[in-house]
């Protein structure tokens, strides 16, 4: 809807009405959101780990451009969300270690939030505002972000100001938000997702992962802030250990506090509480509810769109906002494309589908794949690889319990698979595995599908994981003809227990012969026939 001409005038004649419809959808919103008290426990449990005398901003994500005057919906920044339940873009939170002032007034949190604006909530809903971050969410002190430049705070004084990486696209109050804090920290400015490559690299990096950190920084070279920054050049130009090493030792003293917020946000998002839970698994119960029916309705006269029209309805009718990233439904060859969003082919045919999609539900995104034929019958090539993927999945659910090493997940999944294709005649060593392997067996699950967690360390009771071996030959490939086109992935997620995983997504039928039972069963959308159009 435009915001010009008639709609406007049409809309301000019936500005009252909208104002008492908001008022009474409201009455009807769900109440199941994360608590107010949620949120406070998490900031002080991020408190506890702060340095003496340190404070910690977080910014809102910024509001991007879908089209000329329309935005795309906006999603809120998770740590932002985590650690306040603020929702709206414009705002920024300051957790403080020690009470700042004294008596009555002390205080050791501030939200900064959008201002109410009544002739703009007509258009796009009610904001919480100054009263709501107080009475919602349990904030003693919020002001207006506007109320930021001129807020008495010396960022001097502190013994370290810990941020993230700082959006350079931010528009309206944000970027005054932005520009404030940087003016009064004399921040250093780092492109945000150099920062957050870098932060990655920190973490995660290890000499033998360095092929691959080489590859996926190439192609950034184009963009003028990974071209300019001397770390990722010496990286490309010498990747070894001692290299890596010393680039470690380069990244910490270039992002200070923006490392601890890193450190600390991945420790705490990382485990569960029992609260996120209730959440994230309604979230990945539902997607599974979702796959399962794609499995019923599917036909080969079907598009990949139809598919993801059907899980997407399944998801609304559970009242899930939102999806956790772009479904990805592939047939034949392009369910071999790792992130394949187009979804765009007209018929399935008799093909393999490969479906990626899941939920976000109240922000915790599930992330569910199931491999389907389109006409409910494997073939003994699809067969025989769906076999191998689920095979590796096996073997890796066996170590998803406290105390494995993360990186025993990988090394697993790859003696499987590797011994899977030898046998198959599709490789000939385990050194050619990456041809028809390329991505991670494993990530963290949460407000963020590819979540922040400790990814280094060993598994603790209460993270939650994706297990998501699979196995891609696209046309071309030097392997007998028999098996181009199959791309096979199956993800469940995971919850670490201290004896064992409890896999979340088990409503999704896995092995091969129960999808093909529930492939057989009538689905409700067997009956849609909608009109064609003239
Ligand atoms: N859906 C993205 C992933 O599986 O990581
Ligand atoms: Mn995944
Ligand atoms: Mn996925």
């Amino acid at each position: 809807m435009k915001l010009l001409g008639k709609a406007i005038l049409t809309l301000a004649i019936a500005g009252i009405g909208a104002v008492q419809a908001i008022a009474q959808t409201t009455d009807k919103s769900p109440t199941d959101y994360l608590s107010a008290s949620f949120h406070a426990v998490r900031r002080q449990a991020l408190r506890d780990m702060m340095p003496a005398n340190s404070v910690t901003v977080i910014f809102a994500y910024p509001e991007r451009v879908f089209s000329n005057d329309v935005n795309y919906v906006y999603h809120a920044n998770p740590d932002l969300y985590y650690f306040s339940g603020y929702k709206e873009p414009d705002a920024a939170l300051l957790i403080f270690k020690d009470m700042q002032g004294a008596g009555d007034s002390a205080y050791n949190e501030v939200l900064f939030v959008r201002k109410r604006d009544a002739s703009r909530e007509i258009w796009t809903g009610k904001r919480l505002g100054v009263d709501g971050a107080k009475t919602k969410l349990g904030f003693k002190r919020a002001y207006n972000s506007e109320a930021f430049a001129g807020f008495p705070i010396d960022f001097k004084k502190f013994s370290e100001v810990i941020y993230d990486g700082l959006p350079a696209d931010a528009t309206g109050e944000l970027a005054g938000l932005i520009k404030s804090f940087k003016e009064k920290v004399n921040a250093p400015t780092i492109d945000s997702e150099l920062s957050g490559d870098l932060g990655f690299l920190y973490e995660r990096a290890t000499p033998e992962l360095m092929p691959r950190v080489v590859a996926y920084l190439k192609p950034k070279l184009e963009k003028e802030a990974y071209k300019n920054s001397p770390i990722i050049q010496q990286l490309i130009a010498k990747p070894d250990a001692a290299s890596l090493q010393d680039a470690k030792a380069k990244i910490k003293a270039l992002l200070g506090g923006m490392q601890n917020f890193q450190n600390f946000t991945l420790a705490l998002r990382g485990v569960k509480t029992p609260e996120e839970l209730v959440l994230l698994k309604k979230s990945v119960a539902l997607s599974s509810i979702a796959h399962a029916e794609v499995m019923r309705a599917v036909k080969p006269t079907m598009s990949e769109r139809e598919l993801e029209g059907i899980l997407l309805y399944v998801h609304k009718k559970y009242g899930a906002e939102d999806e956790g990233y772009p479904p990805i439904i592939g047939v034949g060859g392009n369910g071999c494309i790792l992130h394949y969003e187009e979804n765009s082919a007209m018929k399935l045919d008799n093909q393999l589908v490969l479906l990626d999609v899941g939920a976000e539900y109240h922000g915790y995104s599930a992330d569910v794949t199931r491999t389907i034929p389109a006409n409910g019958k494997f073939s003994e090539e699809q067969k025989a690889i769906y076999q191998l993927v689920y095979d590796a999945q096996e073997e890796v659910f066996k170590l998803c319990k406290a105390g494995v090493p993360y990186a025993d997940l990988e090394k697993k999944t790859g003696e499987v698979l590797a011994a899977g294709l030898i046998k198959l005649g599709i490789i000939k060593t385990e050194a050619d595995l990456r041809k028809y392997y390329p991505h991670g067996v494993s990530h963290h699950l949460g407000l963020d599908v590819h979540d922040k967690g400790d990814y280094s360390g060993e598994l603790k009771e209460n993270m939650v994981i994706t297990v998501e071996p699979g196995i891609y030959i696209p046309a071309g490939s030097e392997c007998d003809k028999k098996w181009w086109n199959i791309g096979v992935r199956i993800e469940d997620d995971i919850l670490i227990g201290k004896e064992k995983g409890t896999n979340l997504s088990a409503d999704a039928p896995r092995t091969w012969q129960d999808v093909e039972k529930m492939a057989a069963q009538k689905s409700i959308f067997d009956a849609v026939n909608l009109p064609a159009i003239k």
